[in-house]
């Protein structure tokens, strides 16, 4: 019996070149680089230049991904693109991704989960890879919040940044006996009744604008653990892995303390933790496969380990996946 599962070739990543510091931002508004660094573990984040966009930071993390995992643009027939900061309200930044390419068959379409959004669209790649339909997909994440920002607001302008990465995904067949092998499992939750505690003040249906990011940290912050932990049990409890089998956590990296209550309450060690919220801020749906390249390109991350995956925020929405890399 053979089962047909995604499994990743190769990982890529782009990160504007404007770096912006906590004391740069202290020159804006009532801040420190000592209340960011504590409250939060961010020293820097980057910031996109003018010429820059969601889909061409999201077209250069595609690239790499392609040269990393060895294969031609053209073998690409799907392309899903997370990210709450569209280039245009439609169409779907991914055709940008597509068309900068020069991929004219397939598919590509955009995700919008937020935070959480690399993981919804590695879901999504994954059914349309193990259903036959396609059989190589970029799966891409991909934001500019510093055009959602008020940059007035210090509760929310010191936490994000901009940034892309991009995973390449293949169906493969294999023998069932080695299917311990690719994306293992992916869980998505989401709960609407908190839609209010995170979100930006527009929308094209609303208001007519596009509006500004508004949250309510504290109260993030308060469901963030236990959500993160609940999904990551069912990821385990659906695959029979368990916390000793994972070799690297990529946690969404939307905040240090976040990150450790969650490791410390599901028993990872703190050196098996990817960090990179401490320079690239929370880049929403782009900050897992931003974290995982940066492992990759450093050689931390080896063929065959087992990496664990998630992702919280606005809906909420929060998400688990067991990826054999
Ligand atoms: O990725 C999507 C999901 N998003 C998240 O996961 C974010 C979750 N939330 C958080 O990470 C944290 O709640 C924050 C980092 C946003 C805030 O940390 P906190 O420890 O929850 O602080 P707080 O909101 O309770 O604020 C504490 C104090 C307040 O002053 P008072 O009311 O105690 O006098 C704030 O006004 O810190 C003040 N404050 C600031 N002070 C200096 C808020 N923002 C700042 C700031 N600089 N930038």
């Amino acid at each position: 019996m053979k089962v047909r599962r995604s499994v990743a070739l190769g990982c890529g990543s782009y990160l504007p070149n404007l770096v912006l510091t906590n004391a740069e931002l202290a020159r804006k508004v009532d801040t420190s680089d000592e209340w960011i660094v504590q409250r939060t573990g961010i020293h820097e984040r980057r910031i996109a230049a003018r010429n820059e966009t969601t889909g061409t930071m999201a077209a250069q993390a595609a690239r790499a991904a392609l040269a990393h995992a060895r294969v031609d643009a053209q073998t690409i027939d799907l392309i899903v693109l997370a990210t709450s900061t569209p280039d245009n309200t439609f169409p779907a930044t991914a055709v940008s991704v597509q068309a900068d390419l020069g991929i004219n068959h397939g598919a590509a379409f955009d995700v919008q989960a937020v935070c959480s959004g690399f993981v919804y669209a590695l879901a999504t790649a994954d059914g349309l890879l193990r259903s036959g339909a396609f059989n190589r997909a970029l799966v891409i994440g991909s934001e500019t919040f510093s055009r959602l920002l008020d940059w007035t607001d210090r509760t929310t302008c010191v936490l994000f940044g901009d940034g892309a990465g991009a995973v390449v995904l293949e169906a493969q067949e294999l023998e069932e006996n080695r299917g311990d092998r690719g994306l293992l499992t992916v869980r998505l939750r989401s709960d609407g009744r908190h839609k209010s505690k995170l979100y930006v003040d527009g929308g094209p249906s609303s208001t007519g604008t596009v509006g500004h990011l508004r949250m309510e940290g504290r109260e993030v912050f308060k469901h963030a653990v236990a959500m993160i932990t609940d999904v990551v049990e069912d990821a385990f409890k659906a695959t029979g892995k368990t916390v000793a089998d994972v070799d690297w956590f990529i946690p969404h990296q939307a905040n240090k303390r976040i990150i450790d209550g969650s490791a410390r309450k599901l028993g990872i060690p703190a050196n098996k933790i990817v960090i990179t919220v401490d320079r690239h801020g929370n880049t929403s749906a782009a900050s897992i496969p931003l974290a995982l390249t940066d492992a990759v390109t450093d050689r931390r991350i080896k063929r065959g380990d087992l990496l664990l995956l998630e992702a919280m925020g606005g809906g909420f929405t929060w998400a688990a996946a067991l990826l054999r890399w």
